[in-house]
């Protein structure tokens, strides 16, 4: 028993040798940010967050698309997110947590604010290539276009409620794609 154990404990340090670790900063990234809604730059200093940690961990080629999703989902709560009653406080701002993170060719950005509303996601993802051809636009509705957007940049866009209300819309980058489309 105990020399099965010890194999056990043998293979599992060998296979974990080869597994990238989490601690380690070469292989993922995490960074956060808080902004209010009501503060006039607050979509500024969430692009600006976002290009500054891209540049600083290499990866100048995903600059432009996640600053442009950033754009439009901090954009969104200052234009939409109303707090869950439990969430408002009398005179303080809506708040913002932008988080952006990395492990180790994917990217995900999140975007926190505290309305339990859920964000109305395009179907544009779910119609047919086969029907639509070109035009998948048209058969969106006219009214808003920036999930859209998002979902044409990022790989995929969706949203989950928060432990204690609010809600996070999150968007996943191939850094892979984005950078063989930085060198076409
Ligand atoms: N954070 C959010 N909280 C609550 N509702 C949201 C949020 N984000 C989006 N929505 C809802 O989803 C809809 C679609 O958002 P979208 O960004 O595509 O369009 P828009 O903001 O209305 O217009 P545009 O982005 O083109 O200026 C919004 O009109 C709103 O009803
Ligand atoms: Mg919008």
């Amino acid at each position: 028993m105990e020399a099965q154990q010890s194999k056990h404990a043998a293979n599992a340090s060998t296979v974990g040798a080869h597994h990238r670790s989490i601690h380690d900063p070469a292989n993922g990234h995490f960074r956060s940010l808080t902004v209010y809604a009501e503060s006039p730059d607050c979509a500024k200093a969430a692009r600006d967050m976002v290009g500054c940690y891209l540049q600083t961990w290499g990866l100048a080629h995903a600059v432009d698309a996640v600053q442009l999703v950033v754009s439009e989902l901090v954009g969104n709560v200052v234009h939409h997110a109303v707090p869950d009653n439990h969430l408002a406080q009398p005179g303080a701002g809506r708040r913002i947590d932008v988080c952006l993170m990395t492990w180790p060719e994917v990217l995900v950005l999140g975007v926190s604010d505290e309305d339990s509303t859920p964000p109305d996601l395009p179907p544009g993802d779910f119609v047919s290539p086969e029907l639509t051809g070109d035009f998948v636009e048209a058969l969106v509705p006219d009214r808003g276009r920036g999930l859209l957007i998002a979902q044409r940049l990022a790989e995929s866009v969706w949203w989950s409620s928060g432990v204690r209300g609010g809600k996070t819309v999150w968007s996943r980058f191939d850094l892979d794609q984005l950078r063989a489309d930085y060198s076409a």
